[in-house]
């Protein structure tokens, strides 16, 4: 089993060298070989995904990704911008299918903006399509406006597209998902304005006849927008497009305490993977220790799950994760009076040693 690994830019590197320790100590024969990517591909080979790395990922059984981004390129032609290297193989690999749980753990309920009593035990899935929509849909640009009030002026456009194949995909990803869950799926659209989300709402009611044994609901994105903080309990699995999961992801991501805890997997038809924190690349806090390398963590679980087909392994980690929060150990980000402040790499000697069955006393002091 082959992993590419690529950490790419701020606390990319930090993360997923935690991450690496955490696989090297699971009894597991894998192959790595890590890659650039995104800002420091730009500066090492003047390309945010360079062949070689594309390459890679292509030939690899998983990818895992740290994350990828600085202010100091946004002046760079959008091609070259970091984001491209992750927009460019989420495209080229077909990865569609975007998992993104939002777990509450039960020690970190406090840490939540949300009262606790609406987060305890929070486990909802948000399944995002992830190659579609008016991230990718042609023709954008710039140009001079055609018509309108303000013909002839300066104007920028995007296209909301999605075609009835992408949506089937997507909503039998997210019915199969809520099998093994809690038979649940809310499709998330914006059906009452827009011409592509009545389309997408059509069709995942086509798909749903197929699983009658799933309970299907539409919901208005605004309103799903504002059920997420005020009764997140009340969903299962949400499936949405691209746009609209982007936005929503990163709220749920905040009910369970910290973005710091969320994983993801983005997976193409054949099962194969690549799976990255649900956060950014964080340049402010980079190299200073103090980013959490959980959600990296569990997005390795995650892997093991997914595309590596050990799930044992990926409950090991699980497990391990859970129980070093018991122990009291947080990153800043997810930090309460009482408990132990940790740096990123202490949180990796932490995770190491709860997988190797011992307490994390040897914790490297940061
Ligand atoms: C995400 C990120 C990306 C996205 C950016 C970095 C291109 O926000 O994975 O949610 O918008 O999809
Ligand atoms: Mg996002």
């Amino acid at each position: 089993m082959k992993i590419a690994i690529l950490p790419g830019d701020g606390i990319g590197t930090e993360i997923v060298a935690q991450a690496e320790r955490v696989l090297g100590c699971l009894d597991l024969e894998f192959e790595t070989e890590t890659a650039a990517v995104g800002g420091a591909a730009y500066e090492a080979h003047g390309h945010p995904l360079p062949e070689a790395t594309l390459k890679l990922a292509k030939e690899a059984d998983a990818v895992l990704f740290g994350a990828v981004g600085d202010w100091k390129y946004d002046k760079l032609e959008r091609a070259l911008r970091p984001e491209q290297a992750i927009l460019g193989l989420r495209k080229n690999l077909g990865l569609f299918a975007n998992f993104r749980p939002a777990i509450c753990y039960e020690q970190l309920t406090h840490a939540s903006s949300l009262k606790p009593e609406l987060v305890a035990g929070l486990d909802i899935l948000i399944i995002r399509e992830l190659t579609g929509d008016i991230y990718f849909g042609q023709p954008r640009g710039r140009r001079e406006a055609p018509d309108g009030a303000f013909k002839g002026a300066p104007e920028a456009f995007d296209t909301m597209r999605y075609s009835r194949p992408e949506i089937e995909r997507i909503a039998h990803v997210a019915f199969r998902a809520a099998r093994k869950r809690n038979r649940k799926v809310t499709s998330v659209d914006k059906a009452n304005v827009l011409e592509t989300f009545q389309f997408w709402k059509d069709v995942v009611t086509e798909v749903h006849a197929q699983y009658p044994d799933v309970e299907l609901e539409h919901m208005y994105v605004d309103n799903a927008a504002m059920q997420l903080v005020k009764a997140p309990k009340k969903f299962d699995v949400l499936v949405t497009g691209n746009m609209f999961g982007d936005i929503l992801s990163d709220e749920a991501a905040m009910l369970t305490g910290s973005i710091g805890m969320l994983p993801s997997a983005s997976l193409n038809e054949s099962g194969r993977g690549l799976y990255e924190p649900s956060h950014g690349s964080a340049p402010d806090i980079a190299g200073k220790d103090l980013a959490n390398p959980l959600a990296t963590i569990l997005s390795v679980a995650m892997m093991l799950r997914f595309s590596l087909n050990q799930p044992e392994a990926a409950d090991r980690i699980e497990s391990a994760v859970r129980s070093v929060l018991a122990a009291g150990y947080r990153t800043a980000d997810i930090w309460s009076d009482g408990c132990t402040k940790v740096g990123t790499r202490a949180m990796g000697d932490a995770v190491v040693a709860a997988l190797s069955g011992t307490t994390a006393k040897t914790i490297t002091k940061s």
